[in-house]
């Protein structure tokens, strides 16, 4: 792929967002959101691109993972009037027939390009990666995967802006401090450790959400949630912690406790919790 080529699916994708002309402003205004989105999720990949020192190819990938992991709900919404893929259809799949129909990606990028571009989006959205992808394309997978997230950072903090109350939990993919995984120094330059992902995280604390865990046990070293299944690393508890409850300043003193389950076994996450007056 060349830069040429990233020029001409920036356009096609410019082009292709202004396909679905509507008089209904609900339409209009969710439309012009998910064009947004991806915009933003575009960058965020180019800033955790250059964090991780990729280079001028994988950037372009970066670029055009990030342009069209979404390119499926302009017509999910048109069709459907829902984002909900449970109530319309897998908006990633729908993305990559829209890829596929359009042509715009044969003869533009290697096969092995195309390879990587199609499986970042097609699994963008599922639960886990699919086990049988690895090497470069596991990369991007889990670089589109984190870029998504941090836009949803974003977006918490403006729904939390409207809000008095509000409690988010999930596997955010990023362990904020040093404090927060085994080796903070062979993995400063890895996902999920990265300066970007722990800049954002900070925004979240920034906007006077809590993380719950440090709130009550702010020098507890050796809890984590996530150890990956090589090198042994549960048994010797080489994890990290990437699985958060986190409160809105208002519910702050009304966190009783803060628990990790690390005792529970069956995945490579273990289940955490949070207990509240
Ligand atoms: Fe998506």
């Amino acid at each position: 792929m060349t830069q040429d080529d990233v020029v001409f699916l920036r356009s096609w994708f410019e082009n292709y967002t202004k396909r679905f002309p509507t008089e209904d402003t609900e339409v209009e205004a969710n439309l012009r959101y998910k064009k947004e989105h991806s915009l933003r999720v575009r960058n965020y990949m180019l800033t955790l691109g250059r964090d991780l020192q990729l280079d001028g190819n994988q950037m372009f990938l970066a670029e055009v993972i990030g342009l069209f992991h979404d390119v499926g709900r302009f017509e999910q919404y048109v069709k459907y009037h829902t984002f909900k893929d449970h109530r319309s259809e897998d908006h990633a799949k729908l993305g990559l027939s829209v890829l596929e129909r359009e042509e715009i990606l044969s003869g533009r990028v290697s096969e092995l390009e195309k390879e990587i571009i199609l499986t970042s989006i097609r699994n963008h959205n599922q639960r886990v990666i699919h086990e049988t992808v690895s090497g470069n394309t596991l990369l991007f997978c889990k670089l589109i995967r984190d870029a998504d997230k941090l836009d949803i950072f974003e977006q918490v903090i403006s729904f939390y802006e409207r809000l008095k109350s509000v409690i988010f939990c999930g596997d955010l993919n990023v362990a904020h401090q040093e404090i927060d995984l085994k080796n903070p120094s062979a993995n400063r330059k890895n996902a999920g450790f990265s300066t970007e992902e722990r800049n954002r995280f900070d925004d979240v604390i920034n906007n006077g959400f809590v993380d719950t865990f440090r709130l009550i046990y702010p020098d507890q070293t050796g809890a984590y949630t996530w150890w990956s299944y090589i090198f042994n690393a549960r048994a010797n508890n080489a994890g990290w912690r990437i699985d958060y409850f986190c409160v809105s300043a208002g519910l702050k003193d009304q966190v009783k406790n803060a628990v990790i389950y690390q005792e529970v076994l069956g995945s490579d996450h273990c289940p955490v919790g949070l207990e509240i007056f």
